[in-house]
């Protein structure tokens, strides 16, 4: 059967269906995305705050995302996988962007690749599509720009900056881009764009007029209790305390010698021992 078409999403707009993507950067997690009918896997370069330790997205690396990638599209057969080109990989030449977005595609294995801006960066996403990758655009809060943006804010607030949203939005349309994140921004501004569009509008901290919602994996599940989380964050489990409370029992019955029983080990006839001089 293959993956899903990048193509089907826009026939879904039309519908007016709605779909879900979550982030995923290893194979059982997106094992579970694939069982769960979720049609689109982000390996977002999110992987640098959530798996990595790191303070932002910023310094992840191409190396990083094929990592990650990889084990991803080994997982799943159906799903879209999209792959993010991390900061630095695309904006210092044309012909690097290039390089790299076919690396995720040709390396890593992605169906498609995300890349973060508007109206400067539709040249580039031409230029890719025009040649066979698929490109998602990501507009809003924009997180590889974390430090030019002061923090992670709410975008698109003044007239000025949602009447650029707008045409960020269309400009990446018009350069083939199949579908764009919206990242915090007003549900209002998110519904105009939306209504404007004939590619899907994914949002994450945009409201509930996109066509698609996304949501991060650690976020989803509740992995980080211990973090307050973004206000756009909804958890629906929390797996954190689940495993802590599991790795606590664990180590409990190793220190009681309550751990592995009969049950869990394996036997052999006394004779064996008894021929090997060992009894
Ligand atoms: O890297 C990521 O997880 C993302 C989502 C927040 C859209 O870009």
């Amino acid at each position: 059967m293959g993956r899903l078409s990048v193509h089907q999403l826009k026939e879904w707009k039309k519908e007016q269906r709605r779909f879900a993507m979550v982030t995923a950067y290893d194979y059982s997690a997106a094992r579970l995305v694939e069982q769960a009918g979720i049609p689109i896997i982000l390996v977002g370069d999110s992987v640098g705050s959530v798996m990595l330790g790191y303070d932002s997205t910023v310094p992840v690396t191409m190396d990083e995302i094929v990592h990650h990638t990889k084990p991803v599209v080994r997982a799943t057969e159906k799903t879209i996988v999209v792959a993010d080109l991390p900061f630095g990989s695309y904006q210092v030449s044309e012909a690097e962007a290039m390089a790299n977005a076919m690396r995720l595609l040709k390396e890593g294995g992605a169906t498609a690749v995300k890349l973060e801006g508007g109206a400067h960066v539709a040249p580039l996403v031409r230029k890719m599509v025009d040649v066979g990758i698929p490109v998602m655009g990501h507009l809003g809060l924009t997180p590889q720009s974390v430090n030019q943006l002061g923090g992670h804010k709410v975008q698109g607030r003044t007239p000025r900056a949602a009447a650029r949203l707008m045409m960020d939005a269309q400009a990446l349309e018009e350069a083939g881009a199949f579908a764009v994140v919206l990242e915090t921004i007003p549900a209002p501004v998110a519904r105009c764009v939306t209504e404007r569009l004939s590619i899907p509008t994914i949002g994450i901290g945009a409201g509930k007029y996109c066509d698609g919602q996304v949501q991060v994996w650690h976020d989803l599940l509740g992995i980080y209790d211990d973090r307050r989380p973004f206000k756009h964050a909804k958890r629906y489990a929390t797996l954190g305390a689940t495993i802590r409370e599991a790795l606590k029992e664990f180590a409990g019955e190793v220190e009681e010698s309550e751990f592995p029983t009969r049950e869990h080990s394996f036997d052999v006839e006394p004779k064996v021992l008894k021929e090997a001089s060992l009894a």
